[in-house]
This record gives structure tokens, sequence and C-alpha cells, in this order.
């Protein structure tokens, strides 16, 4: 790796080589699970042998614990032998997304089955929460109802809906009403602005949007379809023709003609068949937006064949799924990311775990809510994001002591590196040292989890994502494609095609070969290069060092440093920005915004705590809350090298609060900025 991109990397090998605890998964005897699915070391290695050797086998294997339409020819072709892109699955069979999640289980006799419980944000007046239970017969209806009313719309296979909604049933309804007529949906996660919701549509070009009037969120309503307008109206989403609008929060919005409120339309298609369309294993199931490196997000672009089995099979193993055993599963994150995608939907519903869905937020009304969840749902398997438990243990532990835990059996971990001591914290207070806890490295890209331990085999080391799942090859290699000693850092390469990986970037091939296929070649066939740093230990086990190119991971969350700043210039104040990520002790990464003021800005010498508020403020609108800059520093300038190009790697030593700056300057152009920007003001 280059060395001048490793400070941050450096210092996350650092505070990782010191740990060098190891837990067993609990034996069968004394676990909460009824059994491990996979028990024993001889069995996980024969497994990932043969998925390495014989992937047509392996796959073809699991792929026939789901429901095809029409039998695949071959389970994989790649173009040529040793290549991984523009590997094809499943080739030649159909199937369904919807169906395999709740019409199968419905054919099976499980319609009356709990396919997913939904709790609401806020209490009736006895204070308990408002409770929906959907049967698989119910994801069934209602996403058939929709589905006939989106294809009365006009709404084609193939083409793009968004979905803009909170996190209640009807969000998931929506997604599975999409695949069950095979158009692609893509949801945009609730927080994104009317800015962000305007460019995915006009990306997508889609002439569907499905919102509501808003959602809850600490007892607050957050409007929803006010922006889906404004996106519509004033920010220039002009292909959206129909805006189907869920009433949760009673917030009435100016109605346009081109407004379907959602739970009237829904009548109207009572009695429409709606089957669900066999679709070829390779089109195209959904579009994701994800922030790149450079400017506007990319619409990672997913299969359904190849993805659903990727979703099933590690939902399975890594969570040890088991139909029938009283499991409850719940993943906390939200559906409009990936996570919520393949773990509360996609991977979950096929294997008749009933999934969890909770509409609001963690501390609402108390700092124990997750926990009462857990223990009135008897929850089985947990699954949240570092950034989550680090909030949790700060709160302390009494509100999770207050509540009986004792139903989990697996908790995983995602989004992001974790720290030893939060993963400790985590097995300890929330698993009672009793629960396998998985720590799965994965991405919006790979639609699955590709670096994982599993519950019942895995020996696990806290803060490392221990090894390969099935399938995965991946590798720790340097920029000619070799593999690095171990402990020395590297580039995260898969040299092998995986079911779940992404089949392109939506509308922009040479942004997709670029991203993700031009870094590492070996033997002269491109590997998938993740953009993630790592090293692998004596033992083989992998340690995730961060991203290598300018995304930071705040909250789990990837933003592009570049989309930051063009929204911070964007700002009239503003005229140069650069912005880098700096250690915080919740979110694990917050971000620091260097900031040039106009000339006329800065000759106003005026509050600068308002300034600062106010391009906070200007970031949410552009971007959303998610995106606003923690740490606001204003400087007369930004070091640059001779050819102007904005030197990140000093302001991150800067924005970290390093004495001493112990990179490369020799290419700085003007030290006396460096001096400067160590002495602004900051906050
Ligand atoms: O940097 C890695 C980090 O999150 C990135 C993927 O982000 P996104 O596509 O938004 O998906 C998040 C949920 C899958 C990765 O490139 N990341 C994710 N999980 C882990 C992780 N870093 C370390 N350990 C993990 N378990």
């Amino acid at each position: 790796m280059d060395k001048n991109n490793g400070s941050k990397e450096e210092s996350g090998i650092q505070s990782v080589l010191h740990e060098e605890r190891v837990f067993s998964p609990p034996p069968e005897s004394s676990s909460r699970s009824p059994r491990w699915l996979i028990n024993s070391k001889e069995e996980y290695e024969r497994l990932y042998e043969e998925s390495i050797s014989d992937p047509a086998t392996f796959y073809g294997r699991i792929a026939s614990e789901l429901s095809w339409f029409t039998p695949w020819k071959t389970v994989l072709e790649q173009k040529s032998a040793g290549s991984v892109l523009d590997t094809e699955w499943f080739v030649g069979g159909t199937l369904n997304l919807c169906y395999n999640g709740a019409d199968r289980h419905v054919e099976a006799g499980f319609g009356d089955d709990t396919a997913l419980v939904w709790e609401s944000e806020p209490l009736n007046e006895d204070g308990s929460p408002e409770v929906r239970t959907l049967t698989y017969r119910d994801l069934q209806e209602q996403s058939a109802r929709l589905g006939a009313a989106l294809k009365d719309l006009g709404v084609q296979k193939g083409e793009i809906v968004t979905i803009y909604m909170g996190m209640v049933p009807e969000l998931a309804i929506s997604l599975l009403a999409c695949a069950r007529i095979g158009a692609a949906h893509s949801v945009i996660f609730g927080g994104f602005s009317a800015q962000a919701i305007a460019d995915r549509i006009e990306d997508a070009q889609s002439r569907v949007v499905i919102t509501a009037d808003g959602l809850f969120r600490r007892g607050k309503i957050v409007p929803l379809k006010e922006k889906v307008d404004e996106a519509i109206d004033t920010l220039g989403a002009s292909s959206v023709e129909h805006v189907i609008s869920l009433t949760r929060c009673k917030n009435a919005t100016a109605h346009q003609k081109r407004d379907h409120d959602y739970h009237s339309l829904l009548e109207r298609f009572q009695d429409t068949p709606c089957p669900c369309e066999p679709l070829g294993a390779e089109e195209m199931s959904f579009l994701l937006y994800t922030s790149g490196s450079t400017g506007k997000p990319k619409g990672i672009q997913h299969s359904v064949g190849g993805y659903l089995v990727h979703a099933y099979l590690t939902a399975k193993y890594v969570f040890n799924l088991i139909p029938d055993s009283g499991q409850t599963f719940w993943c906390t994150a939200d559906i409009g990311w990936i996570t919520g995608h393949t773990y509360i939907l996609y991977g979950i519903l096929p294997n008749r775990v009933p999934t969890l869905l909770y509409e609001g937020a963690p501390d609402f009304p108390e700092k124990d809510r997750l926990w009462d969840i857990i223990e009135r749902h008897q929850v089985t398997q947990f699954y949240t994001a570092p950034t989550a438990i680090r909030a949790f243990m700060k709160w302390g532990d009494e509100f999770p002591k207050r509540r009986d835990l004792s139903s989990l059996q697996v908790i995983g971990s995602v989004g992001e590196p974790i720290n030893p001591e939060a993963w400790i914290w985590y097995y300890e207070t929330i698993g009672a040292g009793k629960c396998p806890l998985v720590d799965t490295y994965w991405q919006t890209e790979t639609g699955g989890h590709v670096i994982t331990p599993l519950p019942g085999v895995t020996p696990t080391k806290p803060g490392s994502c221990a090894h390969p799942f099935f399938g995965i090859d991946a590798a720790v290699v340097d920029r000619t494609g070799r593999e690095v000693a171990p402990n020395e850092g590297g580039l995260l390469v898969i040299r092998k095609p995986w079911p779940g990986m992404l089949r392109g970037v939506y509308g922009d091939r040479k942004r997709f070969l670029e991203t993700y296929w031009s870094t590492v070649t070996i033997d002269g066939e491109p590997v998938y290069t993740a953009g993630d740093g790592a090293r692998k230990d004596d033992d083989g086990y992998f340690w995730i060092m961060g991203r290598i190119d300018d995304v930071i991971n705040v909250s789990g969350h990837r933003l592009g440093t570049m989309e930051i700043e063009s929204a911070l210039v964007s700002h009239s104040a503003v005229v140069e920005a650069a912005v880098v990520g700096m250690p915080h002790e919740v979110k694990g990464t917050g971000i620091t915004a260097f900031v040039t003021l106009s000339p006329q800005e800065a000759e106003r010498t005026g509050n600068l705590e308002a300034l600062r508020d106010k391009i906070r403020e200007h970031i949410a609108k552009e971007i959303g809350s998610i995106a606003k800059p923690d740490s606001i520093r204003f400087t007369d300038a930004l070091p640059k090298t001779r050819s102007g190009k904005i030197m990140r790697r000093l302001l991150r030593d800067i924005a970290s609060g390093k004495e001493e700056i112990a990179q490369d300057t020799s290419t700085l152009e003007d030290f006396s900025v460096l001096a400067d920007l160590k002495e602004q003001d900051s906050s």
C-alpha cells in the first residue's frame, strides 16, 4: 500500500496488534442455539474448499434450496478461465425475489406463520408500542396489490421505482411489490435531503416514487413527501409522473395531480391477480446508491439470482437460522442501506425465520428501548453497528441490565471496524459471554457478507472479521497483485467471482471498471478491489484497516469526501473546502471540514460560530444530516502540492490532533499554510 496513504491505516494496525484475546464458540451443549448448522472445523474446511475449487457444485446445491421457475443451465459462466469481472450466475434460470420470500412459503403450507414483526416508535397511552405481525400470506397479498397498482400506473419490468419511506411494514411491502413485478427498486434512506433524492431520481429516471407523509424519529415527525415534491418541482427530478404516498404521521402536504394515496390505491386492487414475474437470474433486482470518491453517487446494480443465493446462504450460516425453532431475527439497520435490503428482507425471508422491523430511535422514549424490544419479542439474533454499540456503552450498563436478554443466540456487527473495547462490551454485556459475536465485513457492492466468523465454529478475536466466507477468495495484496506477508498492510481484493457481486454502476460502465477493476491485476485478469486496506495475521485472520480512497466511513455509512466538499463550496461564503475523517468517540470517524471563506465573508469578522451553524445546515440540506461536519475549521489557504492537489493526508493529521506531522511534506508548496492551519480556531 502507498505509504503516504497510511497514517490512519497504520494507527489502525497499532491499536489492534495488541489484541490477543481469542473467544471460542460455545459448544453445542452449552449454547443457547438449538444447534450449530456448522459445528466442526473439519466440516467448515471441507465446505470452504469445495466452494472455492468447485463453485458449480457448491452453489448449485445451495441454489436448489430456493425456488426457481426455470432451472439454470450453468451455475457460473466466466468470460475466460480465471476471470472475475462480468461472470454470469445461474445462466438460463428464472426466479423471483418476492416469490422466494413470501409465496413459496404460502404454497408450502406456512402462509399463516409470522414473516415480519413490526414495532412502532410512538407509544400508546398505556406505554405500549403498536405491534403489527405480518404473515407470509400478508406479504404475498399486500405485495400483489401494490404490484398490481404499480402495473396499472404503467410500471414495466426493468424500470426503476424510487422508494423514500420510514421503517414501516409498507416499506418492506414496497420493495417486495417491485420485486414481484420485476421492477427494480432504488431505496433512498429517509435521512437524505431533497437534493440527494433529486440526484438519485434523475440518474435512475424513475417515473414512480413511493413515499410517506413523514416518519417518526425521537417523537418528532420528519417530513418525507415534502422533500420528494421539492426534488421534483424545484430540483429537477422531472421524470416523475406518479407519487404514491402513505399516511403515517398525519402530516398533510399539498396535493398534486400526480399524487396517489397508498391505501386508497391498494383498495382498488384487492382482487387483481398479480403473480410473481419470472426474471432471468442476471436481470437487475435493485439499485442502491452509494457515495464514491468523486462526483455523484453511484447506483450499485445487483442481480436477481446470484444476489438471492448469496443473501440466503450468508444469512443462513452466519446467523445460524433454523426455521420452526422459535427464532426471531433483528437487524437494526434501515432498509435504505444494503444491510437492511439483505438482512432484513432478502436473506432472512427465504430462510423462513421471522424478521423484526423497528420504526424509530434506540433511545426513545428511553435508552433501554432496544433491550426492551429484545425482551418482549424474544429476539434470538441481533445485528447492529459499532457506532450504535459505542453509543450504548456511553449510555451505561444500567439500560441493558434492566432487561432480560437471555433469548439471544448470536450477535453481529457490521458497517465499520469494531474496536476491541466495544467488541468486549457487546460480547459481555449484551451477549452475556454466551453468544458468538460475528463481525461481518462486506459492502453495498458485495451484496452480502464476504469475510466473517461462523458462529458455531470460528474462534473470534475482538476487532477481526476472521475468515473469508464460503466461495470468497479474499486476499491482501500489494499493487502488483502479490500477497503481502502476514501482518503487513495491503489492499483487500477478491480473486474469484462470487454470486452476490455487483453487476455494474448504473449507466456508467467506465466508472464501474475504474472503481473496482483497475487497481490490481493478477495473471492478466483484473480482480475485485474493495477499496479497503487490510492485513492478515499469523493465524490467517483478516483485520480491516479502513478505506484507502477518499471515502470516509461515518457511523457505518460511506460518505464521499468529494461530495461533501462540493456541497460546501455551493455555500455562498465558501470558496474552497477539503474534508477528512478524524477519530470520533461514538461515530468511529467524524468529519472535519477545512474551509476557505470568500474575501467578503472573511472581512466580516462576524460570528464564526453562527457561520459554522449555517454551513452545517447547508450540508444537511444538500446531502442530509449524516454528512454534517463535526468540526469546521476556517483557514486562509489549504496545503497543496505544486501541481495544486490538496494534501489531505496532512489535513488528516491536523484533524486528529497530531502534534507532529509525521508525513512527507517535501511536495508541499507553501509551508506557512501548515503552521497557520494548526493554529486556526476550530470547533
Ligand atoms: O470500509 C468497509 C466498511 O464499510 C464499507 C462498506 O460500506 P457500505 O457499502 O455502506 O456497507 C456497509 C454495510 C455492509 C467497507 O468498504 N465495513 C463494513 N463492514 C465492516 C467494515 N469495516 C470493518 N469491519 C466490518 N465488519
